[in-house]
């Protein structure tokens, strides 16, 4: 082929290929999970593994082995969270009620991102007015930061921490644990009970 035919050609094929690989990554960013399925976070080796020791609402000290055996809802937020943190602990305290009669109990934590202000006593009283069962975790600053990491959580003071209502932004996603200590997958937030509970019910029976 003539090189005044050839370099036009190749000039727009090269043209073509960034357009045509443009198109398949704003695909993928944008692209919803497929069905009506939560985003599976990984199967087997490759899933992130929850690792932490830190100290529950009563003041006992709570690790990932005592997750081991039972399907876990874990979120990271804190009490004095204005809107976002009741609004996904209320859909997780409902998603604990529809499950309970089906058998198998599932857990759910509740892992403040605030230690500074979030004691275990602040805790008690928080979380026993979303469900008798929720467990409120905290820890040192290191302890709260090792334990977000392995989640792959979030959280950033914003603000002036001397101000009394400083606020914290996080990420909110309502991590599944499963009875190997394994993240198995996790609900964005405005994921409502109905949709937690149904996935939670699929993984219980093993149909996912
Ligand atoms: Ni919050």
């Amino acid at each position: 082929m003539p090189t005044r035919v050839l370099r036009p050609l190749l000039a727009w094929l090269a043209v073509a290929a960034v357009l045509g690989l443009t198109w398949f990554a704003l695909r993928l960013s944008t692209a919803e999970p497929v069905g009506a399925a939560m985003p599976t976070v990984a199967q087997h080796a490759a899933a992130p593994r929850a690792a932490f020791r830190l100290l529950d609402h009563r003041g006992r000290e709570v690790t990932e082995r005592d997750l081991r055996g039972a399907f876990t809802l874990v979120y990271f937020g804190y009490t004095s969270c204005p809107s976002v943190c009741p609004t996904t602990l209320t859909d997780i305290a409902v998603a604990m009620e529809s499950l309970e009669p089906d058998g198998p109990e599932v857990r759910a934590l509740f892992v403040t991102v605030d230690p500074a202000r979030d004691t275990p006593a602040t805790l008690a009283t928080y979380v026993e007015a979303f469900h008798p069962r929720l467990v409120g975790l905290t820890g040192s600053e290191a302890q709260i930061r090792d334990a977000a990491r392995s989640f792959r959580a979030h959280y950033r003071t914003a603000g002036d921490v001397e101000d009394a209502d400083y606020l914290v932004d996080h990420s909110a996603f309502v991590y599944l644990i499963g009875p190997d200590g394994r993240m198995l997958t996790y609900f964005p937030h405005g994921t409502s009970a109905k949709a937690m509970t149904a996935e939670v019910r699929a993984r219980v029976a093993g149909n996912r």
